[in-house]
């Protein structure tokens, strides 16, 4: 199995590239998240955005699995389906499995989230109010409702329950909300999720492994946002990192082979929490407008910033990343100057990795300065065709965090994808 995941805080491209690569895999799986992912794929002219869904599924003959590791909100899987079928697209989504295991969102879950994050004022995490914390809370807590459960006789009894409990928790809270407006859509969704093949997802998967079948294991988020070793407390509830695709579909380590792993050319954040490299002048507005940089979910503007080594690296090390792959090179072209960060100084110390505490007034970025470039790349498909300064760049990387580029992005469509080799 090959794992494919973010070196940063999310929205690096991987619903991009998992779709340039899917023709390579047999089975794609995300193995963790839910639908606060937003994951952009562009192919004849169309941009998809999936949440639950891996971004496999416009490949018609692949298998797309929803792992246990997911957390999954049956309005937001329905909707996504309903968007899909209207494309009206080639595609199977008889091949689309989800894993029994896999862990639903219930209505108050989401109300739960925007209940605790209203009353956080300041210190709000910035959740996209998806219900993933309190849905993951229930799962460790062994409180939680799985997709399996949806074939049982009393699932409803079980969904009466925990919702009741919920309420019960809502009462601490000064929080105004509407159930009844969730819950008609909640039931469609879990009808909806009834028709699919509902499997346990583990054993499928290594099925496929012993026949040699290959797999491509989607992460979501991103490795700052991880619960153990992201910018606590304002992180996401899952493990984005590798080890969370052993344990979010049930495949042992030493199946894993290729680690992908997918960086920014420069830096984005969404919702709170600690940035180093985060630009507040007239260049991170620029990073902002010519990427895009808009949530794929929220809508909210992303914080931007220059590319962060020492994070990168952390990143690396706790990935065991065998490839790294590039993407909005194109957004680069025109800056005079564009600066990398190889270390951070607090006080009178220098740091070349994560430290424990990010979040310090006084972190103070190193930066090195490289010339930039004024070509635009969107339209280029080979290594050899890309200017200098870019390639220098490259090689700059390359040389301070010790493993190949091997793939470059470009552009949003599935075409615009160099592969350096
Ligand atoms: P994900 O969450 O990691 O899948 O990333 P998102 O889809 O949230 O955000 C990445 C955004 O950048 C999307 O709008 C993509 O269409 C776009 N994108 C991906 N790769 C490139 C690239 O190389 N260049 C440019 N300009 N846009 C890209
Ligand atoms: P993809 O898969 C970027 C961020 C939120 C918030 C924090 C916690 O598209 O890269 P949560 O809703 O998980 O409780 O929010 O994590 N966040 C993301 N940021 N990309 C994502 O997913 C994210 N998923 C969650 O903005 O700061
Ligand atoms: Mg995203």
């Amino acid at each position: 199995m090959d794992i494919l995941l973010g070196l940063q805080w999310g929205d690096e491209g991987k619903g991009k590239i998992v779709d340039v690569l899917t023709p390579d895999y047999d089975i794609i799986a995300r193995f963790q998240g839910g639908p606060n992912a937003g994951h952009s794929l562009e192919f004849n002219k169309i941009k998809h955005v999936l949440h639950s869904i891996p971004s496999g599924i416009f490949h018609k003959d692949k298998i797309n699995i929803i792992g246990n590791g997911v957390v999954i909100d049956p309005i937001i899987f329905k909707s996504e389906i309903d968007t899909i079928k209207k494309l009206n697209l080639d595609i199977d989504l008889g091949n689309l499995l989800i894993s029994k295991r896999a862990h639903l969102i219930l209505p108050t879950h989401r109300i739960l989230d925007a209940a605790s994050e209203a009353s956080k004022g300041h210190t709000k995490i910035g959740s996209t109010l998806k219900g993933i914390g309190p849905t993951y809370m229930d799962k460790t807590g062994r409180n939680g409702l799985r997709v399996g459960d949806i074939l049982r006789p009393d699932f409803l009894d079980k969904y009466n329950f925990l919702t009741n409990k919920h309420l019960e928790m809502l009462k601490s809270f000064k929080f105004d909300f509407d159930l009844a407006e969730f819950e008609k859509g909640w039931f469609e969704g879990i009808e909806s999720i009834k028709t699919f093949k509902l499997v346990d997802s583990e054993i499928v998967i290594n099925d496929y492994l012993n026949e040699n079948k290959t797999i491509i294991a989607e992460g979501a988020q991103g490795t700052m946002l991880d619960i153990d070793f992201g910018s606590y407390p304002y992180v996401t509830s899952s493990n984005t990192v590798c080890a969370g695709a052993c344990a979010g579909l049930g495949v042992a380590p030493n199946k894993v082979n290729e680690v992908f792993g997918i960086f920014k050319a420069y830096c984005t954040r969404v919702g709170s929490g600690p940035f180093p490299t985060e630009l507040t002048d007239e260049t991170g507005e620029k990073l902002r407008d010519l990427g895009h940089e808009f949530g794929a979910t929220t809508g909210r503007a992303r914080r931007c910033g220059w590319l962060d080594l020492p994070e990168l690296k952390y990143a690396i090390m706790l990935n065991g990343v065998t490839q790294l792959i590039m993407t909005k090179a194109d957004v680069l072209s025109g800056f005079d100057t564009i600066k990398v960060c190889t270390a951070y100084k607090i006080g009178n110390q220098t740091y070349k990795t994560i430290p424990y505490d990010l979040d310090v007034e006084d972190l103070q970025p190193e930066y090195a300065e490289l010339k930039g470039w004024k070509t635009d790349i969107c339209n280029m498909t080979k290594i050899s065709e890309l200017p200098k300064e870019l390639i220098d760049f490259i090689n700059f990387i390359e040389k301070e965090i010790d493993i190949p580029i091997k793939v470059v992005s470009v552009g949003p469509d599935r075409n615009q994808t160099i592969v350096k080799g």
